[in-house]
Formats: structure tokens, C-alpha cells, sequence
């Protein structure tokens, strides 16, 4: 059994990216699947500039968590907690969705990509991609990243939480519930339905 004791959470730094560019696209590696299809080679350098992105332009702050021995990166979270620059998110996306997969493929990647939509509030912070590598899962790994995400929020002013998880995703939605947050509203796509097999998206939020 994987031993998780002792874990330190810090602050992600530039050098990070790569690993948690890694953990992201194993975490999700039924969406991105989908999304990259027989151009899976190219998930990773994309999720890495898009992680980058969001760090530069963003208003993103990710966490990590450090476990194991030799002490390595295996749970990662994102929280938004100032404005983004969108116009320079959403180009530098497209940018590198397109160098990576050529058009087709890129236009089809930013239409999935582009659910949930979300557009943020002043005194709202953001909770996105946490994410526990597969064997320190169900170790309270993920708990503990909400918990500090939420810390970094209140830290940042902001007055409440959100976050999107699909509807399909049992463990990550219990875990929200169980912590206090409930459905605020949710999207539905018949696109990403289709495609990723998930057809709603809830926006789950807590006051802090
Ligand atoms: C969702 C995720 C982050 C949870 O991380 P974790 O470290 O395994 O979770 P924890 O050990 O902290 O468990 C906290 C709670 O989550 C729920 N939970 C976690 N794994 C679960 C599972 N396999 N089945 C059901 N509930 C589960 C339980 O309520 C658990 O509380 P409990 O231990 O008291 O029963 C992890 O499963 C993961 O990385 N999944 C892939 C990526 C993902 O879907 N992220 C969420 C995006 S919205």
C-alpha cells in the first residue's frame, strides 16, 4: 500500500509545470482522450503552456503536494483568485492548440475544451483541476488540497468558492458535498455528452 505520511503542501513554482501538466493529463485521460485522439503525444505540451498560461495571465496559483520517498510532485490544485486576461488565455490556447495539432484538430479540441463555460465574480475564487495521482489516491490527499485551496481563497478576500465537476464524477462530487459546497446552477451539452460522455456540468459553491 502506498504510505502518504508525511505530505508537505506548497506553493507551485514555473519549474512545477511540467509534473503538473502530467498528473492533469492522467487525471482526465478519458476527456483528453477524446479531445487530442491519435494526437495524444501532444496532451502534455499542452497542458503544460496552458498551466503556464494561467499562471502568467491567468490569475491562477496553483498548489502542490510533495510526498514519498524520493519525495516527488503527486496531487496538484488550481485556484483562481485575481483577474484573468482572457483575451490572452483564450489566444494563447488557441495558439498552441493549433501549432500542436494542426486546424482541424485544434478547432475541434477548443469547441470541447470550451465546457464548462465560466466566467468569474470579484469576490469569487475558482477551484480547478485537483488532481491526486491514481496510487495516492483516497489517502485524504485531495481533502487536504481543497482545504488549503479554500485557505488561499480567504487569504485573497474572496467570500465564496466555486468549482465545476461533471456530473458522472462520483468520487470528486462527493468529496465537494461532503465539504460543505452545493449546487448553484448547471450546463448542460449534448456536445461534450456525446463526445466525453458527460453531459452535465455542475457549478457546485461554498461561502466561506
Ligand atoms: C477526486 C479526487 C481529487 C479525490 O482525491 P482523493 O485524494 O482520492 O480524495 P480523499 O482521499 O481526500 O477523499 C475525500 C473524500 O472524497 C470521496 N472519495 C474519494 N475517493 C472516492 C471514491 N473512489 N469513491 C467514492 N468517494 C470517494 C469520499 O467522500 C472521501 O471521503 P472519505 O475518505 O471520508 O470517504 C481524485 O479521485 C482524483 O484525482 N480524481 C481524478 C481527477 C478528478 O476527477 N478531479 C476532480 C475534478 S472536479
Amino acid at each position: 500500500m502506498t504510505t502518504v505520511e508525511p505530505f508537505t503542501i506548497r506553493l507551485a513554482q514555473p519549474d512545477d509545470e511540467p509534473v503538473i501538466a502530467g498528473l492533469v493529463v492522467e487525471g482526465f485521460l478519458d476527456k483528453f482522450r477524446s479531445v487530442f485522439g491519435g494526437r495524444m503525444d501532444q496532451s502534455m505540451r499542452i497542458m503544460e503552456k496552458w498551466i503556464s498560461l494561467e499562471h502568467a495571465s491567468g490569475g491562477v496559483t496553483s498548489l502542490v503536494v510533495e510526498a514519498g520517498a524520493p519525495t516527488e510532485i503527486v496531487a496538484s490544485v488550481g485556484v483562481r483568485t485575481a483577474d484573468s486576461r482572457e483575451d490572452v488565455l483564450a489566444r494563447g490556447l488557441w495558439t498552441t492548440l493549433r501549432r500542436n495539432l494542426g486546424f482541424l484538430r485544434a478547432s475541434w479540441a477548443a469547441a470541447l475544451l470550451s465546457h464548462p463555460r465560466y466566467s468569474g465574480t470579484s469576490s469569487e475564487a475558482y477551484v480547478e483541476r485537483l488532481v491526486v495521482a491514481p496510487q495516492y489516491q483516497s489517502h485524504g490527499l485531495g481533502r487536504s488540497l481543497l482545504h488549503a485551496a479554500e485557505a488561499l481563497a480567504r487569504d485573497a478576500g474572496k467570500d465564496t468558492v466555486g468549482l465545476h465537476v461533471s456530473g458522472v464524477n462520483i468520487p470528486a462530487l462527493k468529496l465537494y458535498e461532503d465539504e460543505g459546497y452545493t449546487e448553484d446552477s448547471r450546463q448542460r451539452s449534448l456536445m461534450t455528452g456525446y463526445f466525453l460522455n458527460i453531459r452535465d456540468w455542475l457549478y457546485l459553491k461554498k461561502t466561506l
